[in-house]
């Protein structure tokens, strides 16, 4: 016999009421995050709920409850009994909203360890366009994401650092996060918002830096739809007792010169190794920075872990605490194609959003649920703003286990960058540090 619970609400009112453009009570909330978490809403009613918010937007009031919904729908961690040498660990942890070859928690994470600080960081797969710190990662043999919370409390009290999926941290946001993937609904500020800081209040960091994205390879696209996602993600930090700060950081042009999973952990690599990308560099060690100051780390210079090989170090114990084998080469695709200069000149202006979807369409990404990514699959930049291009050269390769895929990364290159001719003006390139902001 089928048993019936009672269920306060439902939801084709719940979708209907965001649909029409009203504000969801608190109880609405409450009720569509535990249902999903539940399974009485199925993916149909809350793919067509997602659509409504990212048409109609969400109020403070609605966002904040919201997030407060996800964080509630698992378990929040608590390392604040850790001790070294009889003080309390500095729990500090950084989050993007999303870019292009932002493969910056790579070098980030082992630079503040070095510091001294410690890391909770319950990372992400990719999202639409642009990739996530996990699946990266798991492509060095080995490495899992999947630890327990045992594990993750003795790599912060051990080495100081574990990078981790959510698990039973905010659930609701791990089945939203996949359903958004899928259904084009992932660059919502509110959607945004929530997911990030859902994650972000249930991992044990007692302070955060956010890096809010600006540009065309960002899921919000304008300096002010940026500003007002960092404005909303800090004031959820700090209204839950988590001191919080974000960077507006430029995501017009791809971060360094590799976008995909294994070659933008090599590239982290060459940071980690005191060379490596200036862009990536930069945004390293301002994050750090931003990071040590917010959890009141003193006394430190961040550059100097990467000059001496500390952070190198701390990266190594990181990898290998979670299972991986930084000896054995990292994977790479069995096809690749090369782009090269029709003509000299200039390297144009870069758009971040067509390489991150050529990136997608060579197979680093998904476009089903649960879908694997190819480790191997990305694209090499050669040519970055401004550098000189003599005719022929090598502009950008693809990399791809499924050769198939070229026609269709190539046409989402095509239009995505230009070689300006001798005489003509240089592209304009602002800065990769926009902004700043704090409580
Ligand atoms: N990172 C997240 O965790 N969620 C988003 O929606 C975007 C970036």
């Amino acid at each position: 016999m089928t048993e019936f619970a009672f269920e306060s609400h439902d939801a084709p009112t719940v979708i209907r009421t965001k649909r029409d453009g009203g504000i969801l009570s608190d109880a609405q909330i409450d009720w569509v995050m535990d249902g999903y978490t539940r399974g009485v809403v199925h993916d149909a009613q809350m793919s067509a709920l997602l659509m409504a918010i990212f048409l109609k937007g969400m109020s403070t009031a609605e966002i904040t409850r919201w997030t407060a919904a996800m964080v509630g729908s698992g378990v929040r961690f608590d390392f604040d009994d850790l001790r070294r040498d009889g003080t309390p660990l500095a729990l500090v942890d950084k989050h993007s909203t999303g870019g292009v070859g932002d493969k910056i928690t790579i070098p980030l994470v082992p630079v503040v360890m070095a510091c001294g600080a410690a890391v909770p960081q319950a990372a992400g797969r990719g999202l639409g366009h642009t990739g996530g710190t996990l699946d990266k990662l798991e492509s060095i043999e080995g490495f899992t994401a999947e630890i327990s919370k045992a594990q993750i409390r003795q790599q912060l009290q051990d080495i100081g650092a574990a990078i981790f999926a959510a698990g039973d941290l905010a659930p609701a946001d791990r089945k939203i996060y996949a359903l958004r993937d899928v259904t084009a609904t992932t660059e919502s500020l509110p959607l945004i918002a929530s997911s990030v800081m859902s994650k972000k209040l249930a991992e044990g960091a007692r302070s955060l830096v956010l890096d809010s994205k600006v540009g065309r390879g960002a899921f919000l696209k304008t300096e002010a739809e940026s500003r007002e996602l960092a404005r909303t993600m800090v004031d959820l930090g700090n209204a839950y007792g988590v001191p919080t700060r974000a960077l507006l950081t430029d995501m017009n042009r791809p971060l360094g010169n590799t976008v995909g999973n294994a070659v933008e952990v090599a590239e982290s690599l060459d940071v980690l190794a005191g060379g490596g990308p200036a862009d990536v560099v930069e945004l390293t060690l301002a994050l750090a920075r931003e990071m040590l100051d917010v959890a009141g780390v003193d006394g430190v210079d961040p550059a100097a872990t990467l000059a001496d090989g500390t952070a190198m170090d701390c990266f190594r114990a990181l990898v290998s605490a979670q299972g991986g084998d930084l000896a054995r080469p990292l994977p790479t695709a069995a096809h690749s194609e090369t782009l090269t200069a029709t003509h000299g000149g200039t390297m144009g202006d870069i758009d971040a959003m067509a390489v991150g979807l050529a990136v997608w369409r060579l197979g680093a990404g998904r476009s089903a649920p649960g879908a694997r990514v190819q480790f191997g699959a990305g694209v090499r930049v050669h040519r970055r703003p401004g550098e000189p291009v003599a005719p022929g050269e090598a502009l950008f390769t693809l990399y791809t286990d499924t050769p198939e895929r070229f026609g269709g990364a190539v046409a989402e290159l095509d239009g995505g960058f230009s070689v300006i001719a001798a005489g003509e003006p240089a592209p304009e390139v602002g800065p990769l540090i926009i902004d700043r902001i704090t409580s």
